[in-house]
C-alpha cells in the first residue's frame, strides 16, 4: 500500500449545481493506494496511524487532485499545434489534413502516439478522448502507447467520405468495417475505449453517417464524438449539405448519432431548440476554449450549460487548442466565461478537468474523483510553481485563492508528480 500526503481535493457533487460546498478539500489530507485503485482517502495523520505500513511518499503544501481528463483531443495534430492565422475550414484544409496525410505511415502515428502520451502526462493529464485520423493504423498506434503506459484513454477512427482531399477519405461502407473491427479489437481491452468518430457533418456523406448511427445502435455501450456549431461559417456550410435538417443537431439527432453518451465538441452556436434537445438527450458536451479564441470560433455559454446541470467536459482540441495544459484551458475557460459575464469559481473550473469531465465521459464511476474504489490517475500540483504565482499565492486567505493564480498562471511546471494506475509516471524531476 502507498500513502499520498499533501492538500487534497475531492467532489462530492457539481459546483455548477451546489456551488463550492460540493468540493471536499483538505489542507493535510492523504490518500491510500491499493492495488491501483483508491483505498481511502481522509486526514494525514489518521490514515498515518491506521495505516503503519503503508509506503508514505509526502508532497507538503502540493495539491493531489484527479489528474486531469482531456475530452476531446486530436493526437495526430500534436505537430501542429499553433499554427498561424487561419479559421476553421481554412485551417483545416492548410495545416491539419496534409498532417494527417502523413499518418497511413504506421511508424510516424507511432512516433506521434508517443509524443503525445509524453506531453500530455507532462502536463498532468492521465485521461485523453482523442480523434485518430482516417487510417486505423492510427487508431492502433495509438492504443499500443497508451496499453504500453498503462492509461485509461478513449479514440476512435476519424470517418470521413466527403469534402476532404482524396488521399483522407474512406467511404460509407468501409468507414463502417473499419470502425467496427476496432471496436471489437480494442473496446473494453485493459483500459481503453473505442470512440465512433465522424469528424464533422461536413465531411460524411448522409449514407456514412447513417453506417455509423447504425454501428451505434449495436454498441450502445461506446461513446459517439464529433463537432458541433464551432463557427458560422460550419454552420452554414452544414445548412446547405443537409437542406432537410431543421438545426445542426439535427443532422446527427437523424442519424441515431444524439443519445447519451454522445459527446458534442465545441457546441457554440446553439439555437433555442438545439439546447433543448441536448438536455432532453442527455448529450455531453465538450468545452475547448483555448482553441476557441485561437481559431476564432465563439464564445461557449458554460452559465447556460453547465449551470443547468447538462454534462459537461473541458478540453485543449489540440492543435486547434494552442496548449496542452489543462490549467491553461482552465484559465481560458475562466476568460471566456467573464467576456459573457459570469466568473467561475475555481472549484467549478477545477471540475470539468476532473469530476465533470469524467461524468461527460459516463466514467465517474471510475476517474475524476479521489474517492474509495476510483482509479489511482492523479496528479500533483505545486501552488507556487513560479514567482508570479509563488507570491500570489502567499498572499492567499483561502485555498481557492491560493487555487487560481496556479489556474490563471499554471503549466507543466506546476506538475511535481503524475501516478497512473497507482504507479508512479512522471517523478518529481523529470516533469519538464
Ligand atoms: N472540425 C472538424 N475537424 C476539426 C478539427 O480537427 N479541429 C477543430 N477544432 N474543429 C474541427
Ligand atoms: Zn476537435
Amino acid at each position: 500500500m502507498k500513502l499520498l500526503l499533501g492538500q487534497t481535493l475531492a467532489f462530492d457533487g457539481n459546483p455548477f449545481v451546489e456551488g463550492p460546498a460540493a468540493t471536499r478539500h483538505e489542507r493535510r489530507g492523504a490518500v491510500l493506494i491499493e492495488d491501483g485503485l483508491i483505498r481511502e482517502t481522509g486526514p494525514a495523520e489518521a490514515l498515518r496511524a491506521r495505516f503503519p505500513g503503508a509506503e508514505v511518499t509526502d508532497y507538503g503544501d502540493a495539491l493531489i487532485s484527479a489528474g486531469f481528463i482531456d475530452a476531446h483531443v486530436h493526437y495526430p495534430q500534436t505537430a501542429i499545434i499553433a499554427s498561424w492565422g487561419k479559421r476553421l475550414i481554412d485551417w483545416l484544409e492548410s495545416y491539419t489534413f496534409p498532417e494527417e496525410a502523413r499518418f497511413d505511415a504506421p511508424v510516424y502515428a507511432r512516433e506521434i502516439a508517443a509524443r503525445f502520451f509524453d506531453l500530455s502526462l507532462a502536463h498532468g493529464t492521465t485521461t485523453s478522448v482523442s480523434f485518430a485520423t482516417i487510417h486505423p493504423a492510427s487508431v492502433e498506434a495509438f492504443f499500443i502507447e497508451a496499453q504500453r503506459r498503462g492509461l485509461r484513454t478513449l479514440a476512435g477512427k476519424t470517418c470521413m467520405d466527403r469534402n476532404a482531399p482524396e488521399n483522407l477519405r474512406d467511404s460509407a461502407q468501409s468507414a463502417y468495417d473499419d470502425s467496427k473491427a476496432l471496436l471489437e479489437a480494442w473496446h473494453g481491452r485493459d483500459r481503453l475505449s473505442y470512440v465512433i468518430t465522424p469528424r464533422f457533418a461536413p465531411t460524411s456523406s448522409p449514407a456514412q453517417l447513417e453506417a455509423l448511427g447504425a454501428l451505434r445502435a449495436e454498441h450502445p455501450n461506446c461513446l459517439m464524438q464529433t463537432h458541433l456549431s464551432e463557427q458560422k461559417e460550419e454552420i452554414s456550410w452544414v445548412r446547405e449539405l443537409f437542406p432537410e435538417s431543421r438545426d445542426y443537431l439535427d443532422v446527427y439527432e437523424r442519424f441515431g448519432l444524439a443519445g447519451p453518451g454522445a459527446l458534442m465538441g465545441h457546441a457554440i452556436h446553439l439555437t433555442a431548440r438545439e439546447r433543448a434537445a441536448i438536455a432532453e438527450r442527455d448529450i455531453s458536451l465538450i468545452h475547448c476554449p483555448t482553441s476557441n479564441t485561437f481559431i476564432g470560433s465563439g464564445l461557449f455559454d458554460m452559465q447556460g450549460l453547465a449551470g443547468a446541470g447538462l454534462r459537461v467536459g473541458l478540453a485543449t482540441d489540440v492543435g486547434g487548442g494552442s496548449n496542452f495544459s489543462m490549467l491553461r484551458s482552465m484559465g481560458a475557460a475562466y476568460e471566456v466565461a467573464q467576456l459573457a459575464g459570469h466568473a467561475l469559481h475555481p472549484a467549478a473550473l477545477w471540475y470539468l478537468a476532473t469530476a465533470g469531465a469524467a461524468r461527460a465521459l459516463h466514467l465517474d464511476d471510475k476517474i475524476g474523483n479521489l474517492a474509495p474504489g476510483m482509479e489511482a490517475d492523479m496528479v500533483v500540483i505545486d501552488l507556487a510553481s513560479t514567482p508570479q504565482i509563488a507570491q500570489r499565492a502567499g498572499r492567499a486567505g483561502d485555498f481557492w485563492e491560493e487555487l487560481f493564480p496556479t489556474i490563471m498562471m499554471g503549466d507543466d511546471r506546476a506538475v511535481r508528480a503524475v501516478w497512473v494506475g497507482g504507479e508512479l509516471a512522471v517523478p518529481v524531476t523529470s516533469a519538464h
